[in-house]
């Protein structure tokens, strides 16, 4: 067998992967395919970035409108699964991996490659999505990363960049680490490492000040199974339903994020994220299944949808365990249909309407008004036969001297 040539890279038009490209070229001897992916990030034009990966020595450079496969794909699974790592963070660069994945995959063996490259750090969590994410799908295809196992520094990167005569004069300088795509926006690094710093201003790109936050906006979006449908009553596909709300809610300030997160590799590091859309259709998207979900399905989805986040996070995209998950999720959104109305306002989705044909909520059974149909008398029974093992329980606490104490004189003045 012939030793395979070529090497396709995950091409983001930065400074990083764009030394990497004739950096690659050199230590491996393998011409370097660049795959640029567009998931939303908007920015610079992709026909710009395709060009200057050929300009910076590849053989080959193309782009892949990959928007709404990851809008379709990979945001509507996170919307079904609610998913929010540490409880706040809707997992915007952990989503993107995988899809990214695939594609740089369907390269390698579009044009004959045996390595794949990207140009993350070895700090980071991305490294490890990619690379399990590769592995998962073409297990004998290699990974190699300059930055991490070529030791490329900054510095290191533009003394080079100057001796290839390399147009990198072009690429973004931003003080931060960003990654941003449809579903929101990370920024690390720079100031923000002190995490008694606040964010300032420039720190932010999808969402407008909460604090001045222009008049309030009332919007209703509908959901069948689970998938936002209609927003105000105008059809939607996946991709527009977070592109307007990434809109309305980032105006309103809504899905701004200051975290200490927990890495996979194990360090601790400060993240701010944006994500006006995703915050508020997964508000809405939770509200529904308050409406529409079973007391216990609700119960053991809850804790379903935070391992989901959490294997999601640590780079199980395609493993076994997220595919088991993804079918008990996917199974409870059978009846997730219907409206919910929000009031998007100073940096808040609050919901104030629902609606569904398909909820359980049951006016008869919930009213304190005539027309009540439950039967209170049975309220008798339940409790008694409910509340038995803790009688139980209690009259031995009390026959131990270990009875619940509670204030012998009391203060009650008559
Ligand atoms: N810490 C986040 C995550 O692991 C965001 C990573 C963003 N990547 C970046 N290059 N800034 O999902």
């Amino acid at each position: 067998m012939t030793e395979k040539n070529r090497l396709v890279l995950a091409y983001s038009g930065g400074l990083d992967t764009s030394v990497a490209i004739p950096y690659l070229k050199d230590r491996t001897g393998k011409d370097v395919v660049a795959v640029s992916l567009d998931v939303g990030q908007g920015g610079e034009a992709l026909e710009t970035i395709k060009q200057r990966a050929l300009a910076c020595g590849a053989v080959e450079s193309y782009i892949v409108d990959a928007r709404d496969e990851f809008a379709d794909e990979y945001c509507m699974l996170a919307l079904k699964a609610n998913a929010m790592y540490q409880g706040v963070y809707p997992l915007v660069s952990a989503i993107s991996r995988p899809l990214i994945s695939k594609h740089l995959v369907r390269a390698a063996h579009q044009f004959g490659a045996d390595t794949i490259s990207h140009g993350c750090t070895g700090k980071g969590n991305d490294q490890v999505r990619f690379e399990v994410s590769i592995q998962s799908i073409d297990p004998t295809l290699k990974a190699i990363s300059p930055i991490r196992d070529l030791s490329l520094t900054r510095d290191v990167e533009i003394a080079y960049a100057k001796d290839k005569n390399l147009p990198i004069e072009q690429t973004e300088k931003s003080p931060y680490s960003i990654d941003q795509n449809v579903w929101g926006r990370a920024i690390e690094t720079g100031y923000l490492e002190d995490p008694w710093n606040a964010p300032t201003k420039d720190v932010y790109s999808y969402t407008d000040d909460p604090d001045f936050s222009p008049v309030a906006d009332e919007v209703v979006i509908e959901f069948e199974k689970g998938i936002p449908v209609k927003i105000d009553g105008r059809e939607v596909t996946a991709l527009q339903a977070i592109e307007e709300m990434n809109r309305r809610a980032g105006a309103q300030g809504i899905g701004r994020i200051d975290v200490i997160e927990d890495r996979l590799v194990g360090i601790k590091s400060r993240e701010l994220y944006e994500a006006p859309g995703a915050i508020a259709l997964i508000t809405a998207h939770k509200e529904l299944e308050n409406f529409c979900l079973e007391r216990e399905q609700h119960r053991i989805k809850t804790d379903i949808d935070k391992r989901w986040a959490e294997l999601v996070y640590d780079a199980q995209w395609f493993s076994p365990a997220v595919r088991s998950l993804n079918a008990f999720i996917e199974e409870t959104q059978q009846y997730v249909s219907g409206e919910i109305r929000m009031t998007l306002h100073s940096g808040r989705a609050v919901v104030t309407g629902r609606r569904s044909d398909a909820s359980l909520y049951d006016y008869s059974l919930a009213t304190y008004e005539s027309g009540d149909k439950f039967d209170q008398n049975a309220s008798n029974g339940f409790i008694e036969i409910y509340g038995l093992p803790d009688r139980v329980a209690a009259a031995r606490d009390v026959r131990f001297g270990n009875g619940i104490e509670v204030p012998s004189d009391t203060s009650f003045q008559s």
